[in-house]
């Protein structure tokens, strides 16, 4: 087990690039089964869940090489056709390789995914889908069989606009003779990414990042090398960093337009932030005003860096209220960061946030991923130290975060017990 000591860091300062996607290498990743050829995917983060999602292609008869950022998978020798359990359960985002399990082999076999630590997750958007495009769903007691002669066309429309149950439909019907259509899509730009990678394997996908996506099957996808979109929560995470400290600090390598939801609510709470093509700079005060957050789906604020502009607000100037509409449970952090000194109180799906004008170190654990992220970046304003135990949470979804953070000039020491 490892855990972090994070000291208070000064104001940080500098410039840091982010990496690849987390949420875009899933889905390419599970895609790169389908045209049963070689892909070269670039700039992919070195992070838990790519490694598990990895170790599944491997099981399923994929052979892979990887030098850092860069694989390259030849998934010609496909032999399995059920996603192992115990790696489903410890990434329940696996539950994307059913669509690609279908598209190449009509079939598809995997047990529930595990309910997470920020909701039950369930997948019910996703098995309506399929059975609207002729997909027969057979679900005993823990294993969900799926099986098609071929895929039917239809027009699906979506109950909420899911990320991955959007990304599960258009990676089964990806191969075919058919046209689908699907009304109220996710508009993530992680669907884009995904779309721009299929369509340059010879795919047929128009509108992604609307909410009306349509699906031309083909009859076959080409070899294809791909370099994935850079993370837009990572880059929030270390934007909400630098603000917290009353840091002046440039990330790079970003796409600006997919953090635009963040800007504004920086500048609301008094940041100063000035954008180029591919980098964003944020100047801090050294207090900040306390706003409301209501998190929904792009291009609405991101659940992903709630608790990371929450931990934020614990230090603004008077109440803020941030709403959770999203997930039904993203307010574990907050008893940690209760500990440090935060006053946040939670009623329902929102949580009262009355800022406090100092934190101070205490022993926390990470609850989940982003909640994880939240608590590390209160500990670089907390005086003295924090104990931040649990942090595998945060090793599954960030690259090197603690050492990026300590490039602009935090204090961060990585220990193993
Ligand atoms: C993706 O999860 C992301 N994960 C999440 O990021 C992100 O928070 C989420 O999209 C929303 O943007 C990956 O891309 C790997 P959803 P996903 O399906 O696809 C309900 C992170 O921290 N729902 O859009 O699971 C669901 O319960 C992670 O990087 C159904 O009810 O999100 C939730 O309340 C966390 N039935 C809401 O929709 C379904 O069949 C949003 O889920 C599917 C979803």
């Amino acid at each position: 087990m490892s855990y972090y000591i994070v000291k208070k860091s000064k104001p940080l300062n500098g410039t840091v690039t982010v990496s690849g996607s987390k949420n875009a290498s899933l889905p390419i990743l599970a895609a790169s089964i389908i045209n049963g050829k070689t892909t070269k995917l670039y700039n992919l983060p070195n992070i838990e869940d790519v490694n598990t999602t990895i170790k599944i292609l491997e099981y399923l008869g994929c052979k892979i090489k990887r030098d850092k950022n860069k694989v390259i998978i030849n998934s010609k020798f496909l032999k399995e056709k059920q996603i192992p359990d115990e790696l489903m359960r410890k990434l329940r985002s696996s539950v994307i390789l059913a669509g690609a399990m279908i598209a190449r082999f009509k079939e598809a076999r995997f047990s529930y995914p595990g309910v997470c630590d920020i909701g039950s997750r369930p997948i019910d958007l996703h098995l309506k889908s399929f059975q609207k495009i002729g997909i027969k769903i057979d679900e005993t007691t823990s294993f969900i069989q799926c099986k098609c002669d071929r895929i039917d066309n239809a027009n699906i429309h979506l109950d909420f606009p899911s990320v991955g149950a959007t990304e599960n439909i258009i990676l089964a019907a990806v191969l075919g003779n058919h046209e689908i259509k699907i009304e109220n899509a996710a508009m993530e730009p992680e669907i884009i990414d995904l779309a721009q990678f299929l369509n340059k394997m010879g795919a047929k996908i128009y509108g992604a990042g609307t909410k009306s996506i349509k699906i031309i099957g083909v009859n076959s996808l080409k070899e294809v090398s791909y370099r994935i979109m850079p993370d837009r929560i990572e880059a929030g995470t270390l934007m909400i960093a630098t603000a917290i400290t009353g840091g002046n600090a440039t990330i790079k390598g970003i796409v600006v337009e997919h953090i635009e939801p963040l800007i504004s609510k920086l500048v609301e709470v008094g940041c100063e932030v000035n954008a180029t093509k591919d980098s964003i700079k944020v100047n801090a005060p050294r207090r900040l005003n306390s706003i409301n957050i209501k998190t929904l789906p792009h291009p609405g604020f991101p659940t992903d860096l709630q608790p990371i502009f929450s931990a934020l607000l614990t230090l603004a100037k008077g109440t803020s209220v941030v709403t959770e509409n999203i997930f039904e449970n993203r307010f574990k952090y907050a008893q940690e960061l209760k500990r440090m000194g935060a006053q946040i109180e939670q009623e329902g799906k929102n949580i009262i946030i009355k800022g406090v004008k100092k934190l101070h170190g205490a022993n926390v654990e990470s609850t989940d991923l982003r909640g994880g992220a939240a608590i590390l970046i209160a500990g670089l304003a907390a005086s003295g130290e924090t104990k931040i135990e649990k942090i595998e949470y945060i090793l599954r979804g960030y690259d090197k975060l603690d050492l990026k953070l300590n490039s602009l000039g935090a204090n961060i020491i990585r220990k193993e017990v």
